[in-house]
């Protein structure tokens, strides 16, 4: 039994590496965890060059990336949240299963599950994982998603910038209300003059958010994990059930 997890995020042993891992320890599996940021995986170029071998001609690390998914019985994918989106290293991973696709979905009938950290758009980068891998045929067992750090928090200059994450998050900005206020309620304090690009409108209370604090966020890769070993025994038993059949 081989699972394998995949992060997207680029920060050090980040949240979204936390989950993943954890994800993986849960399985009671074979495990492999990859960092993209620390191997080279670009974006699909589409050169369809993939259509009838199934095999992607970039010469770089989804080569051997890509025999680690086909060997797996279940993979774990996750990403940060940026601009909205999964990072473009997950992005660039997802692009590069294409070549799985024709005519033979080579990648159908495995399990995963996915890992969206973020600050106000992780459910949305969830999704977006979930839909790219079941486009591959996968069967997503179970998303999770988690806050993480904001930048702010720890880039240095912190409140003392104009530009925080805080206000580009704020209703009066955007128009929407994405709960940023609540889910960090611990962590800063909003002033009166709370307003867009407005000096000092928030102070920090705290640094770095850690999943690892929140047992109920941790509990909840765990459960992911023992879901992923009880689907993968019970996939094997089918199949062996139905080659007695025959
Ligand atoms: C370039 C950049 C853009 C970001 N954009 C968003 C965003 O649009 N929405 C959001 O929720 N968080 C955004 N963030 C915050 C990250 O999602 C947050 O730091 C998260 O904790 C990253 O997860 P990780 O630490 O597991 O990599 C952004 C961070 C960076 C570096």
């Amino acid at each position: 039994m081989k699972v394998i997890g995949i992060s997207g995020s680029p920060t050090k042993d980040s949240n979204t590496d936390t989950l993943v891992k954890t994800i993986l320890d849960a399985t009671g599996a074979q495990t492999e965890f990859f960092k993209l940021s620390s191997i080279k995986v670009g974006p699909c170029i589409a050169c369809m060059k993939c259509v009838r071998t199934n095999e992607c001609i970039i010469n770089d690390d989804f080569k051997w990336l890509s025999r680690k998914v086909m060997e797996a019985d279940a993979i774990v994918v996750g990403s940060s949240t940026f601009y909205g989106a999964a990072s473009a290293f997950t992005k660039a991973f997802i692009e590069r299963l294409y070549s799985k696709r024709h005519i033979k979905l080579l990648t159908a009938g495995k399990i995963a599950a996915t890992v969206a950290v973020g600050v106000a758009a992780e459910k949305m980068v969830g999704e977006w994982l979930g839909n790219g891998l079941r486009a591959g045929g996968m069967e997503i067992v179970a998303g999770m998603t988690a806050k993480g750090t904001p930048c702010c928090f720890v880039c240095g200059p912190g409140e003392t910038c104009a530009f925080t994450v805080w206000n580009a998050y704020s209703k009066e900005l955007t128009g929407m209300d994405l709960g940023v206020e609540e889910a960090y309620k611990g962590y800063l304090e909003l002033l009166p003059d709370n307003k867009p690009y407005t000096h000092g409108s928030a102070k920090f209370l705290k640094g770095y958010r850690s999943v690892k604090d929140e047992p109920e966020v941790m509990a909840e890769a765990e459960r992911i994990g023992k879901l992923i070993k009880e689907k993968i025994k019970n996939s094997r038993k089918t199949a062996g059930d139905s080659k007695c059949r025959c």
